[in-house]
């Protein structure tokens, strides 16, 4: 198969890795990619916004299947734009339940999925979100009136209030095509910038998987929660097709979905592909071909921990042009190194974002993958460069 692969962050050369591993793969093209990934297919300079060059370049390329990291362009209906070639991705108006919040509400109001309850009258503590598409920075959650009230006036008149919500988070991604359902195994993310879940947000600074104590559970939040999803999206005339990834707070009174994204989590997949011992590949293509019907993507009994290298200025700004040494040694220790803000100039290779590196290790415990890759990642440097050191640290010793 010739696969288009569109996107440049470390979700997309895990992708890439992965569906290298395939064997129907003939041919792999990103847009735009990355150095990591310009090792592994063919890159073409066209942006993850730049819906209709996509589209161009899909129609010039005629690929078997395309394959959309990032959720801007399928919010911006690149599914739809480049009709007649088959896409794992959903088109924009199933991308609504990552790209409008307030949509996501209705969907799971109707299809009777357990969420956090709107507030008409809110009161602290509450959690204060935006309708729309925020990179990360449209929810505010409020403890007091004072937090509550500068919430509401840096929020977008759109936004709304709903209640706040405690426990431990999960995320819970499966493969839908339209009502078939293939779960995958959950993860943890870290979104905090700092250790112990201090600082201010990021895109995730580091996930694992599997999570201990759930297992079996898993099967039970596919049929609460992504099921009735995919069954609402498709009776509404806009079926799903494409990675459903809800994200779980594990409450007292049971999980509670906070949000859908409409792709694979960033950085979770570096944690779960490594995992998979089934092709992806033809899974992906199945789904894009409505059938996913008898599908399975089984994990190995192996653990992963993925640490994100991040710039010195992260989340705030990103650092460009710093050399960046010591992938070789990493890979030499047995870890995977995924680029996610990378550059290539004159041959070496420099920094170019915010998140750079992704270093993900395997092991047949969450402690043996932890160890691998913090081992790894010390290999590696560049000026300024920060991780966090409690990736996995309480789920390790746990029995999973
Ligand atoms: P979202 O963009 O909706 O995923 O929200 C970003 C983060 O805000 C989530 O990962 C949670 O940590 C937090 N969050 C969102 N909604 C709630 C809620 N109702 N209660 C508590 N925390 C929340
Ligand atoms: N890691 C969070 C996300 O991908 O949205």
């Amino acid at each position: 198969m010739r696969v288009l692969l569109v996107g440049a962050g470390g979700r997309e050369h895990a992708l890439a890795w992965k569906l290298a591993r395939s064997r129907v793969l003939d041919e792999l093209h990103a847009a735009p990619g990355n150095p990591g990934i310009a090792s592994l297919g063919e890159c073409h300079a066209v942006a993850v916004d730049d819906v209709h060059g996509l589209a161009a370049l899909a129609r010039r390329l005629a690929p078997d299947l395309v394959v959309v990291g990032p959720e801007a362009p399928l919010v911006g209906g690149v599914a739809d734009a480049v009709a007649g070639i088959p896409v794992f991705g959903p088109s924009a108006a199933a991308a609504r339940i990552e790209g409008s919040k307030r949509f996501a509400k209705d969907v799971m109001r109707a299809a009777r999925v357990a969420t956090a309850r709107l507030l008409a009258d809110p009161q602290p503590p509450c959690v204060v979100k935006a309708d729309g598409l925020a990179a990360g920075k449209g929810v505010f959650v409020c403890e007091t009136q004072a937090e509550l009230d500068a919430a509401f006036a840096a929020a977008p008149r759109d936004a709304f209030a709903e209640e706040l919500l405690e426990g431990e988070e999960l995320s819970v991604f499966a493969l839908v095509a339209r009502n078939d359902v293939v779960p995958l195994a959950p993860a943890r993310d870290y979104k905090r910038v700092g250790d112990g879940d201090t600082g201010p947000n990021t895109g995730g600074m580091g996930a694992f998987s599997p999570v201990p104590g759930l297992g079996h559970e898993l099967e039970d939040l596919a049929d609460a929660i992504h099921r009735p999803v995919a069954a609402e999206l498709a009776q509404r005339g806009t079926p799903f097709v494409g990675l459903l990834y809800a994200g779980v707070m594990l409450t007292a009174d049971g999980p509670r979905v906070l949000e859908f994204n409409c792709r694979f989590g960033d950085p979770e997949t570096q944690a779960l592909l490594p995992r998979l011992e089934d092709d992806l590949l033809e899974a992906l293509a199945a789904a894009a071909r409505h059938e996913l019907g008898g599908v399975e993507l089984a994990e190995s009994n192996v653990a992963a921990v993925t640490i994100v290298l991040a710039a010195g200025s992260y989340p705030e700004r990103g650092d460009t042009g710093t050399s960046i040494d010591g992938i070789a040694e990493a890979e030499a220790a047995g870890a995977l190194v995924f680029h996610a803000g990378t550059a290539e100039r004159d041959g070496r290779l420099i920094t170019n974002g915010g998140r750079i590196l992704n270093v993900t290790a395997v092991g047949d415990t969450l402690e043996d993958a932890r160890d691998g890759a913090y081992a790894a990642a010390g290999r590696i440097h560049f000026d300024g460069m920060r991780y966090r050191r409690d990736i996995a640290l309480g789920a390790v010793g746990v029995v999973h």
